[in-house]
């Protein structure tokens, strides 16, 4: 039981036993509103690595938990790091603001050794960006209304589309899905217990909506719930993955083409073609515009040589804890520390926005959130760091 030095007075932080499973279900319960199946917290511990999760406790009351996930994330160029998956944040309302996340959180990053990133999904906006996490993708809630939708003369009409149960055909999801996520920046391993949990589609996974829906085609699939019901029938698709163009035609073809329902919801990246699909583009409703994934860089060396870029580029950043030479050259990636003047000063969070492509530096420079003396340097990072297709999350955990 290791008892850490971050903790506020009178409260311990340690990690995370097999008995305080009751207390830590209560608490997340209470924070989030929601009970979780005792099977889905089992397959996310699964996932955990040794020593992965803390709580914090205040006598013999456990007020707080945090853990990390093992997971691996796809980077811009294809390669795949690494990554530890920051979950299950909870703090009990009755200890608020007292400096219990920031101890958890510092306690967890001394835990991430050999982890050269680590990310999470925010429940706030405001939360994590004092920690280093900055938002590194973007996702689209749209909504399109089924019944006025007419596809385009000049979009391809090929088939394919099976109608199937999931679970029948899950040898086919993970194929496709394992395929997408290597070559997807934001994809992340998804182990076998993950599949059984999401197919086992549990009532409390549902939230109101109906059982599963599955759209298969040899290149992607569709997995969709209905919701409503009489006047107003509404599909949300869940999880979309195409390979190909034409799988992404043929899936859109099947959900805009059903009878009886009025809108169909999806999340996509900023750059889906959907829009395109369509005689009538207002169709497609960005109903809102959100961050997925957020990172921290823990090893700025180690990540930013992963990764891949879209242009040469040669500078010193300055992330405030330390200076990095990067430099980018006829496809050859080195970035190491550095005590040369800075060309360019940003904090870590920015640098995390930066990296997976979705965000631009000229963008943070212009609100001063970047320095950057040199326009024509800010051009190369903007072009460097850029992404042809852009980042999307694997899955959300
Ligand atoms: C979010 C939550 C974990 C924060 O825990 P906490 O112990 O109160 O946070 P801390 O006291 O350690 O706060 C650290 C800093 O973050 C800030 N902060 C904490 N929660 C914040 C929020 N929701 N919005 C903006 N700032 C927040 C604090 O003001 C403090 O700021 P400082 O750096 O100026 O001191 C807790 O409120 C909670 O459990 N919320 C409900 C569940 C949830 O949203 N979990 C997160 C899932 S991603």
């Amino acid at each position: 039981m290791a008892v850490t030095s971050y903790a506020p007075t009178g409260l311990t932080i340690r990690t995370a036993e097999d008995a305080d499973r009751p207390a830590m279900a209560l608490l997340e319960a209470t924070c989030f509103g929601r009970w979780q199946a005792e099977e889905t917290a089992e397959v996310w511990r699964s996932m955990m690595p040794d020593g992965g999760m803390v709580v914090a406790c205040d006598g013999s009351d456990l007020v707080g938990q945090a853990a990390y996930l093992d997971l691996t994330l796809t980077v811009p160029g294809g390669a795949r790091l690494p990554m530890a998956g920051v979950t299950e944040v909870a703090v009990a309302p009755t200890h608020r603001r007292r400096g219990i996340l920031r101890a958890m959180l510092a306690e967890l990053h001394s835990r991430m050794a050999g982890y050269p990133i680590a990310g999470l999904e925010a429940s706030e906006g405001g939360i994590y960006g004092r920690f280093g996490y900055g938002p590194a993708t973007v996702v689209h809630k749209r909504t399109v209304e089924g019944r006025k939708a007419e596809f385009h003369a000049d979009v391809p009409d090929t088939g394919g589309v099976r109608i199937v149960r999931p679970v029948e055909c899950r040898d086919r999801l993970e194929d496709i899905y394992e395929r997408w996520r290597r070559q997807h920046a934001g994809g992340l391993y998804s182990p076998p217990q993950l599949w059984d949990e999401v197919l086992a589609d549990r009532e409390t996974a549902r939230h109101g909506g109906n059982p599963y829906f599955c759209l298969l085609h040899p290149d992607g699939y569709a997995m969709y719930r209905t919701r409503g019901d009489g006047e107003e029938k509404n599909v949300e698709v869940t999880k979309l993955v195409a390979l190909t163009a034409d799988a992404h035609i043929a899936l859109w073809r099947v959900l805009l083409g059903m009878d009886l329902i009025t809108t169909v919801t999806a999340w996509t990246a900023p750059d889906d073609p959907l829009p395109y699909l369509l005689t009538d583009p207002r169709l497609v409703r960005t109903r809102s515009v959100d961050d997925g994934l957020w990172l921290r860089l823990l090893d700025v060396p180690t990540a930013l040589q992963a990764r891949t870029y879209a242009a040469d580029v040669s500078a010193v950043l300055d992330i405030g804890d330390g200076r990095y030479a990067l430099e980018v050259r006829d496809g050859r990636t080195r970035c190491v520390p550095a005590t040369d003047d800075a060309d360019v000063h940003l904090d870590l969070s920015v640098l995390g926005s930066l990296y997976m492509g979705s965000h631009r530096a000229s963008a943070f420079a212009a609100a001063g959130r970047l320095r950057c003396a040199d326009a024509g340097l800010l051009a190369q990072l903007d072009a460097a760091f850029a992404s042809s297709v852009a980042a999307q999350l694997g899955y959300g955990f």
